[in-house]
């Protein structure tokens, strides 16, 4: 049976870990490490993740700075925002909660923030030190699942990665991460996606399977080797009867059957989707200590 990597455990822990840190810097007349967020409009999900994002810098003592702009704002007042943050000395590391309304081009966006400040590791330039290999902000999927990796000390030299889906987000970055010349990383890695011919055959074959195509339950046991790790990105919302809330969420992997296959696996919930926002304080850390640009 497989060890269940719990995400939860793990995204508390970095949590702690990130409170100790800050504690210490106040301790010592410091700058405390300071997030903003803009959100655009009032998309529900976005609210969601906004909210959590800045409850946590409260619980971990960083600052935090929610900026709202109405769903009218233009592209143009958006970049004036962005330059403003860019040039605010106080502010470490922001990010620009995505989706933005239709009339935003959300690359222009993404291009318009300084990429020392780029806690998303959405820029370009930050996508491009990380392919170098060179120290960056990693994406916070990507990065949660290093994370996951590393504290589960599990094996990642010399293994066949499989990743399913090659999103700018996930699956991509996840197939530069796995093949680094880094630990975690120094696998073999095969990106599949939606045009795959026979993708079971390149599945059977893996040791650490990544799936991240966003289909409930895709992943089938007779598609997996025993001993194979498990990272399961996927999550949707389905109506259920059998809860309370009416939904139920769902990952990319049949999880009990491919579970009895596997040597570690991640639940969902609980798995990958916990980490994330860990991952976003590990970046704001790193900004507030010019780790990454000196
Ligand atoms: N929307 C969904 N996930 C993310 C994220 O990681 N960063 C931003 N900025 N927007 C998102």
């Amino acid at each position: 049976m497989a060890t269940i990597i719990d995400g939860k455990l793990i995204s508390e822990q970095i949590q702690n870990e990130i409170a100790i840190e800050v504690q210490s810097i106040a301790e010592q007349g410091g700058k405390i490490p300071h997030l903003a967020a803009i959100l655009v409009g009032s998309d529900g999900a976005s609210e969601t993740y906004v909210g959590a994002k800045v409850k946590a810098c409260e619980k971990i003592g960083f600052e935090s700075t929610l900026i709202r702009l109405p769903e009218s704002t233009t592209e143009e007042d958006l970049i004036r925002k962005i330059g403003e943050l860019n040039n605010d000395p106080g502010i470490d590391g922001y990010i620009v909660q995505l989706p933005l309304p239709k009339h935003i081009n959300e690359q222009k966006i993404i291009e318009a923030v300084d990429p020392k400040k780029d806690v998303d590791g959405f820029h370009p330039q930050s996508v491009g030190r990380m392919a170098l290999n060179l120290p960056t902000y990693l994406p916070a999927t990507p990065y949660g699942i290093i994370q996951l990796l590393e504290r589960y000390n599990i094996e990642t030299s010399g293994k066949h990665c499989v990743v399913i889906g090659r999103s700018n987000i996930v699956g991509s970055p996840m197939s530069i991460l796995m093949a680094r010349n880094a630990a975690p990383g120094n696998c073999t890695v095969t990106l599949t996606h939606s045009r795959t011919k026979n993708l079971k055959e390149f599945t059977l074959k893996a040791d650490i399977l990544i799936v991240a195509l966003g289909k409930a339950e895709f992943l089938t046991a007779d598609m997996v080797k025993d001993g194979v790790v498990v990272i399961d990105v996927g999550i949707t919302r389905l109506p259920s009867d059998k809860t309370k809330s009416g939904y139920k969420l769902f990952g990319d992997v049949k999880y009990d059957e491919v579970a009895a296959k596997a040597s570690f696996i991640t639940p969902v919930p609980g798995g990958v989707g916990p980490m994330t926002i860990a991952s976003l304080l590990m970046n704001t850390l790193k900004a507030s200590k010019k780790e990454v640009y000196r």
